[in-house]
């Protein structure tokens, strides 16, 4: 049995281990990305990306009915978020990295949806730090190169009319008793966050709602906010729309160790403006290393490669699978050492950023062709 509450979008047990993924996934009643979904995804993207190989995304609910549909012609459109809470680290990127993939090869639209309304709800962050951070996130975000003709930003509080109308029609059907036992929340909670849960369903159906048919929905995201959509898929069906599928990622592990990246930590990720200095010190003095403790032992027995940072970090930047896993054969065996593994994941990441850097100046001069309008979708 699951702990009550282990998972929930706000809070995640310290005692949650890689082991347990399968377990919880199965138990909040999503399925495990078999063989035959990993073939068809191949088949109908062109190949495979590297995240689901790795078992980075290794869930879902209901791909597989939405890429029948899609063989058959019935387009679908993506839907992702991001709360605003702070400045962004690499490990926020991952979901985002993939959804990119997801836009490109299957040629769809997607809104990503910026909650700045939860965390103003959910956290002591003031309303202009939310302004900010706002804009900053949608900045790094959109520095992976998404086009601007099928990528919609939805920021909450700039589309409050839009969201409210339609978060209204869910929250009719929500009780507070489903609400407190889903996430956990109290009676001396606030209400805000009894509401909540409604506008992050806006957006499953959003593209239907304006469109007047039903567009089949995806949304890809890791696993804490499960409990959401597990609530979007028994609602929308009572307001005449389908129930959105998803795909569902483990949390990117933070660099002390497993378990989420923390925002609250500065050493707990590489952050998108830690200049290069920072990256180096925090790799070489704070990244959980599956290195031995002494050059000997090292080249004697090797590491573990799946639980070391640097080596996952660089893992997920390598788009090369062969490349990656040579490394990884090197690293086990003893040829690579912790040091060199980490100038290798420095290297990666220097990359990584120098792309994302380049952008920059272009997406922030055209930002409002990037932002959700209704008109967009008719
Ligand atoms: N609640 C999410 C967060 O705190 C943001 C979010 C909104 C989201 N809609 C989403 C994430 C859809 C994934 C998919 O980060």
């Amino acid at each position: 049995m699951t702990d009550e509450h282990e998972i929930t979008p706000w809070n995640v047990s310290d005692t949650f281990q890689e082991a347990q993924y399968e377990r919880v996934a199965t138990e909040f009643g999503a399925k495990i990305i078999d063989e035959p979904l990993k073939y068809e995804i191949k088949e109908l993207a062109g190949d495979l990306h590297r995240f689901i190989q790795y078992g980075i995304f290794f869930a879902h609910r209901d791909l597989d009915l939405l890429l029948d549909g899609y063989r058959k012609g019935r387009k679908f459109y993506l839907y992702t978020g991001r709360g605003p809470s702070g400045k962004m680290h690499l490990g926020h990127l991952i979901p985002f990295i993939f959804t990119k993939w997801l836009q490109e090869r299957f040629n769809v639209d997607l809104v990503i949806q910026i909650t700045d309304d939860e965390k103003f709800i959910f956290r002591d962050s003031s309303r202009e730090d939310l302004d900010r951070f706002t804009r900053e996130n949608i900045v790094d975000i959109l520095s992976l190169g998404f086009k601007p003709e099928k990528t919609h930003v939805l920021i909450d509080t700039k589309n409050s009319g839009l969201l409210y109308n339609y978060g209204i029609q869910v929250a009719k059907h929500i009780t507070a008793s489903t609400v407190k036992s889903v996430f956990g929340l109290k009676d001396s909670d606030n209400i805000g966050k009894f509401f909540f849960t409604s506008i992050q369903s806006v957006p499953a159906f959003i593209v239907s709602a304006i469109t007047g048919h039903n567009v089949p929905c995806l949304i890809p995201y890791a696993i804490d906010q499960d409990p959401h959509f597990k609530i979007s898929r028994d609602i929308l069906p009572k307001l005449g729309y389908d129930k959105p599928a998803s795909i569902i990622s483990k949390f990117i592990p933070s660099l002390k160790g497993t378990g989420k990246m923390s925002s609250s930590d500065e050493n707990s990720g590489i952050y998108l403006d830690d200049e290069n200095r920072t990256i180096k010190k925090k790799l070489m003095k704070y990244a959980f290393s599956g290195g031995r403790d002494t050059m000997e032992e090292q080249r004697k027995f090797g590491a573990n490669p799946d639980v070391d940072f640097a080596f996952n970090t660089y893992r997920m930047l390598e788009p090369d699978v062969a490349t990656a896993s040579k490394i990884y054969n090197e690293y086990k065996s003893g040829q690579i050492l912790s040091g060199e593994m980490k100038m290798i994941a420095y290297e990666k990441i220097v990359d990584f950023f120098e792309a994302l850097n380049s952008r920059r100046d272009s997406v922030s001069k055209n930002m409002e062709d990037y932002m959700f309008s209704p008109d967009r979708f008719l």
